[in-house]
């Protein structure tokens, strides 16, 4: 039977043992809060809309519709070819443009535009739209997203970008 003297030891011990446990409990929590809200951050806010700059007026004939690439203003430094997207532009007017989202509204699969049909075709389940972003045929729910243009001095065309998620859910 343990006199008291070992029972002193045994339960400082324990004690002991659960102030060591807390305390490193602690000690990870303070390291991987700010960690974890890092990681998550770009989640938790949604990121900013921007105007994002598409070249000259010059540049594009009226009325075609042609694809222009720009960097994503939301993406991580780490995004790599990922932080490049697009829109198609359609100059309609000679200072009238309309920008429309690259994604089909049905499931999001980049849309390509066909310049002999005039029209809009999704590769995934056969979605059609006309060439100004209404649908033509087959499951898309709503038209092609469409983008802010302006035009400001020195005659440059600039879409005014969204995140990704607002652009698949359209208006909805
Ligand atoms: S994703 Fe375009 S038709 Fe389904």
């Amino acid at each position: 039977m343990p006199d008291e003297a070992e029972e002193d030891v045994v339960s400082r011990r324990r004690f002991l043992n659960r102030v060591s446990l807390a305390l490193s409990g602690l000690a990870g929590a303070v390291v991987s809060v700010p960690i974890v809200a890092y990681l998550l951050s770009p989640l938790l806010q949604p990121p900013p809309e921007d105007w994002r700059d598409l070249g000259l007026v010059e540049n594009f004939r009226m009325g075609e519709t042609v694809e222009v690439a720009f960097d994503e203003p939301s993406s991580l430094p780490w995004a790599g070819q990922t932080a490049r997207t697009a829109v198609w532009l359609r100059r309609t007017g000679e200072r009238d443009f309309v920008a429309f989202g690259l994604n089909c509204t049905h499931l999001g699969c980049p849309v390509n535009w066909r310049a002999g049909a005039e029209l809009f075709l999704c590769p995934c389940h056969g979605g059609v739209y006309y060439s100004d972003g209404t649908v033509a045929g087959g499951p898309p729910p709503r038209p092609l997203v469409r983008y802010s243009v302006r035009i400001i001095e020195n005659d440059r065309v600039q879409v005014l970008t969204r995140p990704l998620t607002q652009t698949i859910a359209g208006a909805a």
